[in-house]
């Protein structure tokens, strides 16, 4: 054994000790990092310590509850990184999660929940489209970092989908934080003529938690919903497609005034996201779709836009599918020929909610925006996009459009509407998180992270790497 070797292990071993003994926790939930050491080297010391984060406690219905404001992972062990406390995975009766936040604001639970309109509300369950002919698209468990596309996708072929919207899933922060590019995306769902559903807060399976913590489930998405629209949806579906009967689930929804809407075509889109299963979610459909008839049959389809491969590749083949066969795109909404004023109920107290809700068309407001709305499709300096029929957003190349290249990075917002901001992480979601594949049997995914059960290793295998 070298020297040099010798001295990289002793450090390293070292490093642990430290590392467990300094990560204070403040009491409101706030971690304090630990104070660098001085004599250890700075890369070495940052490494240790996302190592040893993840080993200090164990935690679950084994070891009981983390330390306060640290989070339990999904393979029982406390820390405080995203990892520990991304929802669902994240267990919330054992320590802090991202499922424990609370979006700001007034909290909706004394808004009216009268039962409008011909469609059944909870404890019943929706399966099925009745208009015949048409067909709506579902999309759960976004926004995400495929959003952004599948948008542009749906506007190409002007093609109004359902998004079954959840709060806080997956580490990808509230969708209501003006930093991230959430609320952007799912503005624009509502201006591009879609239909925003729940998906619950943090993706927790309804029928396992009790009463109070499924009723926060819903009304904390309102909150953050209502923060961004100024009104909450009315249409939801569980997570996992779980709301068993004896568990009260149906019937807590039916309170809270929602529908609640499964399925009747399974892409299995989770279970099939690369290039060389995307098939199977593929043939599934057609042969659903083969074996109707547009005259009579209506589909009620779920997938998922966190996928990639749901997104670049198997929603087209089902738009063109679809329509090929002669069946038309509508909401969820619109298939059960609900009205459109019954899909969401109004709250306009929202704290980051700033009542600048004009509509986008309404025109230019300041005295040095452009004046005339664009006749060709061109924008900038004197022409605004605004109520052309081009698209609401001017891009950085002065043209008008509706695609995440108008609204997003280099979107002019002196000549027309800018929906996306670039996201401030780069990166608030990752679908190849380690360890988060792990199929499940419900029609649904969130990619339940295994966590952190391998930290032991991790160690050994940084110290197999150093010896080479
Ligand atoms: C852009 O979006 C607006 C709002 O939904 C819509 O009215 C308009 O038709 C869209 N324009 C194009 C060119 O897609
Ligand atoms: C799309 O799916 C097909 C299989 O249906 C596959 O052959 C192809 O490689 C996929 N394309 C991309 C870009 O992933
Ligand atoms: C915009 O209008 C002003 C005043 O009419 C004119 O001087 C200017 O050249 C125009 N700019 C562009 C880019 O057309
Ligand atoms: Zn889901």
């Amino acid at each position: 054994m070298h020297l040099h070797q010798f001295l990289i292990i002793l450090a390293l071993l070292v490093g642990i000790a430290f590392s467990c003994v300094h990560d204070s926790i403040e009491p409101d939930g706030t971690i304090e990092e630990p104070t660098p050491s001085q004599d250890q080297p700075e890369g070495l010391r940052l490494q240790l310590r996302d190592i040893t984060k993840q080993l200090d406690y164990k935690c679950g219905p084994k070891y009981g509850s983390c330390p306060s404001g640290t989070c339990c992972s999904s393979s029982g062990f406390c820390g405080t990184t995203s990892a520990h406390c991304r929802s669902p995975d994240c267990m919330i009766d054992y320590g802090f999660c991202d499922a424990l936040k609370t979006p700001k604001g007034p909290p909706t639970k004394d808004i009216l929940r009268p039962h409008v309109g011909r469609v059944p509300y909870g404890p019943q369950e929706i399966r099925s489209c009745t208009v015949p002919g048409t067909i709506a698209f579902t999309f759960d468990d976004g926004p995400t970092r495929y959003t952004g596309d599948l948008l542009d996708l749906l506007d190409r072929y002007n093609a109004p989908a359902t998004f079954f919207v959840t709060g806080i899933n997956n580490g990808k922060g509230p969708i209501d934080d003006p930093t991230l590019p959430w609320a952007g995306l799912i503005e624009r769902m509502i201006i591009s003529g879609h239909q925003v559903a729940s998906h619950t807060w943090s993706h927790e399976d309804l029928s396992k938690v009790n009463p109070e913590q499924r009723q926060d489930q819903m009304l904390k998405n309102e909150v953050a919903l209502r923060n961004i629209l100024g009104s909450f949806p009315t249409y939801m579906r569980p997570p996992y497609s779980s709301c068993l009967p004896g568990s009260g689930c149906r019937e807590d929804l039916g309170d809270l005034g929602y529908h609640i809407i499964l399925y009747d075509i399974d892409t299995d889109d989770y279970k099939n996201d690369s290039p060389n299963l995307i098939q199977l979610s593929k043939d599934i459909f057609d042969r659903f779709l083969n074996a109707g008839n547009s005259k009579t049959n209506s589909w009620l389809v779920i997938a998922h836009d966190a996928h990639e491969q749901t997104v670049h590749n198997l929603t087209e083949h089902m738009l063109k599918t679809s329509a090929r066969l002669g069946y038309r795109p509508v909401t969820v909404g619109d298939c059960l020929r609900d009205p459109r004023d019954n899909w969401y109920r109004t709250d306009n107290r929202g704290a980051g909610h700033k009542n600048k809700k004009k509509s986008p068309k309404k025109g230019p407001k300041k005295s040095n925006a452009p004046q005339q709305v664009s006749a060709d499709g061109t924008c900038g300096a004197n022409y605004t996009c605004l109520g052309s029929h081009f698209g609401l957003c001017c891009g950085s190349t002065n043209i008008c459009g509706n695609t995440t290249s108008h609204c997003g990075h280099g979107c002019q917002k002196e000549a027309g509407y800018c929906a996306i901001q670039i996201p401030s992480n780069g990166d608030a979601w990752d679908p190849k998180f380690p360890g988060t594949k792990s199929v499940k049997s419900e029609a649904d995914s969130n990619g339940r992270v295994v966590g952190t059960a391998a930290a032991t290793s991790l160690v050994l295998a940084l110290i197999v790497a150093m010896w080479m």
